[in-house]
């Protein structure tokens, strides 16, 4: 959700910038800008509603050589998306320019406030009101005798941001002051990059991995000054912050396609080893490599989970999903009763939480803003958190005290696919050591749970093989109106991640039933437009489910059932139209597999309809505000 980038050093900036807000647009955009400092003297502003490519034609002849600059992709919330709305924005004379991801909550009074004093806005955003604020004081500043010029633009932004309500990454630059940017964080993520004589700003680590790996990550409420020879961090209070350089392990082209035509369809691909990743370092293993028991090495994980009384999930979207099947795994291996709940809602539902509560706060890039509110109450009220999240450094990361990585590398398509499954690994792996603890599974069943775990990668494999029957299917589907998803136990929540996939990138009208549930009242809404997807891996439930699909054939549905290869195989093709198989696996662990054809399907579907999979209409990465 927006995107931020800057730099300052000896390289032109406009194309470090441009490759930058490349790199940025997986987070979401509408429109993108950039600010360029002009040997001149002059900041150069250009601006474009659209694709970047838009802002790059109009930059070809606009002949940009300075050497400091900020960019930004906008996601609007305050102004619809235009090229006036575009960041940066600019004060009155032209001389400060601003680039801000986040949202002033009290901009309309600050508005009034300027307006009273004959300040004339351009734009209906909320960010303009900083970039006249900084000027505004810039002028309080210039005026104290005692104040070094170096210190000016840091001070006038410092007073600025003080004033401000809400939330913020932001980026300032002025042709007064030409050898600094000045960047600021609050609930917002922002991250500076070191090079030799140059300096990077950047909304997320992917765009600027091309020319450095030695980051420092801003924290909330801190100001970072960026000169051509250094990069200094402040509090608001102006106190000198002493931050450890972070080394990023990521290497460049895990943020490419590598061949691949979307990052959708290469993530779908990476899954077998991020699966990999995330497990096989956390399995300890017997002589003859066989998986024994699980260690947790990460940062500040210490369970007891004899003491915990209560655990409560929380998250947003596809990792609400995969906390809802962690909440069914921890009942069915670790017989502890859990509650899921979406962190927008839990956020405000007054939870009764205390010091005897773990609450398992699980986000793909550690920055959601609804998910990190949930954390910081649960928090306030005593309970031990617990991090599951893929981005090291990330808010949620450096706030929960417990962080268990998932080691998916960076996922750059909107649509979440390899965070999710890796995600659930986190979670097994703490079900199956909290059931060891509570001393609620022998040690064969727990051992025997660790090996089904740990050929999940090679099963996953085996699922993507169903690529080209996924796609056919795909090319006869995807024009469906309607599309239902339906499962029982853990296929439920499989359901629902797959009809989110499917609405996410084809713009499908997709739901996700209970299968037990359709006679309730879904199945009013079924005929002969409507697909049934039969999530079909609870063996137990079987019977029951082949009834389900017969109730939607019959009332001329067309159906396909996702279920393991062999008997089960055999069974669905008997009622649907289609079956995908998988390789089999104990029911508990069927999402890690049955997911990937449905994830294919919304994938092949989005083809089909000719839509950017990586880049879905309205939706944004990251979402950084409520
Ligand atoms: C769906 C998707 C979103 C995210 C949600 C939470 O494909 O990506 O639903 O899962 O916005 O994001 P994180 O996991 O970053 O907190």
């Amino acid at each position: 959700m927006c995107g931020i980038a800057g730099y300052i050093g000896y390289k032109a900036a406009a194309p470090v910038l441009l490759a930058a807000l490349r790199k940025l647009e997986y987070r979401g955009y509408d429109s993108a800008g950039i600010a360029v400092l002009e040997p001149d003297g002059r900041l150069s502003v250009h601006k474009a509603k659209g694709e970047l490519s838009v802002l790059e034609k109009r930059l070809k002849n606009a002949s940009l050589f300075g050497t400091l600059g900020i960019a930004h992709t906008r996601w609007a919330t305050h102004g619809e998306p235009s090229d006036i709305n575009s960041h940066p924005h600019t004060n009155m004379e032209g001389n400060v320019a601003v680039v801000h991801n986040g949202i002033i909550e009290n901009y309309a009074a600050i508005k009034l406030w300027l307006e009273n004093r004959n300040v004339k806005f351009q734009s209906d955003t909320d960010t303009e009101v900083i970039a006249h604020l900084v000027t505004y004081y810039l002028k309080e500043e210039e005026s104290r005798p005692d104040i070094k010029d170096e210190n000016v633009l840091f001070n006038a932004v410092r007073t600025a941001l003080s004033k401000l309500e809400g939330s913020y990454a932001l980026a300032v630059c002025s042709s007064l002051f030409p050898e600094q940017i000045i960047a600021a964080r609050k609930d917002c993520p922002l991250v500076v990059g070191l090079g030799q004589n140059e300096y990077f700003l950047a909304s997320d680590i992917p765009a600027m991995l091309e020319h450095t790996r030695e980051v420092l990550f801003l924290e909330d409420n801190e100001l970072a000054v960026l000169c051509r020879n250094n990069a200094a961090l402040y509090s608001t209070d102006n106190d000198r912050i002493e931050r450890k350089v972070s080394h990023v392990e990521w290497d460049a082209g895990a943020a490419e396609k590598s061949g691949y035509p979307h990052f959708m369809l290469k993530e779908i691909h990476e899954q077998p080893g991020a699966i990999a990743n995330t497990l096989r370092p956390r399995l300890c293993r017997d002589a003859a490599g066989a998986p024994l028991d699980i260690g947790f090495e990460d940062y500040g994980v210490k369970l007891d989970f004899a003491n915990i009384e209560r655990i409560t999930l929380t998250a947003c979207g596809t990792a609400a999903h995969a906390a809802l099947i962690g909440k069914g795994a921890f009942e069915y291996f670790a017989r502890l009763s859990v509650a899921m709940e979406i962190a927008s809602e839990f956020r405000y539902c007054n939870p009764v939480l205390g010091e005897k509560d773990l609450v398992i706060v699980v986000s793909q890039s550690g920055e959601t803003a609804d998910t990190l509110a949930a954390m910081r109450l649960a928090k306030s009220r005593g309970a031990k958190i617990l991090a599951i999240t893929n981005v090291v450094g990330s808010t949620l990361a450096r706030e929960a005290g417990s962080v268990l990585y998932t080691y998916a590398g960076p996922e750059i398509a909107v649509a979440s696919t390899k965070a999710f499954t890796s995600q659930l690994v986190c979670l097994y792996l703490l079900a199956l050591k909290a059931a060891k603890e509570r001393g609620v599974m022998d040690s064969d069943n727990f051992r025997a749970a660790l090996n089904a775990l740990d050929k999940i990668p090679e099963g996953v494999k085996t699922a993507l093989s169903a690529l080209e029957a996924v796609q056919r299917f795909a090319a006869r589907q995807y024009n469906k109106n309607k599309v239902f998803f339906m499962g029982r136990q853990f296929d439920y929540a499989t359901a629902m991640e797959s009809a989110l996939k499917l609405k996410e990138i084809n713009y499908t009208h997709s739901e996700a039933f209970a299968a037990g549930e359709l006679k309730h009242g879904p199945i009013a809404l079924v005929d002969n437009g409507t697909l049934v997807v039969a999530l079909a891996t609870q063996r137990a439930l079987f019977d029951k489910l082949v009834s389900n699909i017969r109730e939607v054939t019959s009332r001329g549905a067309a159906s396909v059932a996702i279920t393991w290869q062999g008997e089960a195989e055999k069974l669905f093709s008997k009622v649907c139209d289609e079956v995908f198989a998988l390789p089999p696996v104990p029911d508990a662990f069927s999402p890690l597999l049955s997911i990937v054809p449905a994830q294919l399907f919304a994938y092949y579907c989005a083809i089909q309809r000719g839509n950017n999979p990586d880049k879905p209409r309205n939706l944004a990465k990251s979402v950084t505000v409520e």
